[in-house]
């Protein structure tokens, strides 16, 4: 792990040149929890006080990763500054945390965003990949999360599955979904 100014970067961050020009320099890798906290409340809370988006753990056990992007001149000219990564020129445009329990053998991921202008390009898909290899590698068992029922197939494609009944959190209609990563003995 090394850490420079106020980047984080992930020994194993990856980049990634695909055929699709969009897809040029990806990078995955951690991500400052302030940045996170700037994300989510630009995508999914923009209306609530700027506290509402910090959950239990954030800050001490969460680990929290997130798709940078090189800028093209178009992002140069919003107003996302605030989550470009400066010293390397990448813009941030999708992150997700990771909350592994005490005993080691699940994790939860919460908080998936990518910016509303770089949704449906591949960038979420890219990281719940990354996520899910970074939890194999853990040796955790399972993992899962509190999807927008709405959501529930972009799931599903990952191989995680509807657990119990849907329920509903801030007037939002929510289910359990999960998937087994390695078998316990
Ligand atoms: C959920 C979320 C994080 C997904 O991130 P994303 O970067 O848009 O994810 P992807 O681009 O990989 O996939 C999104 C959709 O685009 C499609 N897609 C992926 N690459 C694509 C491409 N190159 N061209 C067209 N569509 C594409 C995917 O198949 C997926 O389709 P679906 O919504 O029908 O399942 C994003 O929609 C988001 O931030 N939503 C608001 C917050 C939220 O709801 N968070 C999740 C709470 S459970």
């Amino acid at each position: 792990m090394i850490t420079s100014n106020n980047a984080t970067t992930d020994s194993s961050a990856s980049t990634t040149t695909t055929s699709q020009s969009v897809l040029d320099m990806v990078v995955i890798k951690t991500v400052p929890v302030d940045r996170v906290w700037l994300m989510r409340h630009i995508v999914m809370y923009p209306h609530e006080p700027f506290d509402f988006i910090k959950i239990d753990g954030d800050d001490t056990t969460a680990l929290h990763y997130g798709v940078y992007i090189k800028q093209s001149g178009q992002d140069n000219n919003n107003n996302n500054n605030d989550v470009v990564d400066k010293e390397e020129s990448l813009l941030l445009v999708s992150v997700v945390s990771l909350f592994v329990n005490g005993q080691k053998d699940e994790a939860q991921f919460r908080k998936f965003a990518t910016l509303e202008q770089h949704q449906s390009r591949g960038y979420g898909t890219k990281l719940l990949g990354y996520l899910i290899e970074k939890v194999k590698e853990m040796g955790i068992s399972k993992l899962w999360c509190s999807a927008r029922e709405a959501k529930s197939s972009f799931y599903t494609r990952f191989g995680l599955i509807q657990v119990g009944q849907p329920y509903t959190k801030n007037n939002i209609k929510m289910i359990r979904m999960e998937m087994i990563i390695n078998q316990q003995q």
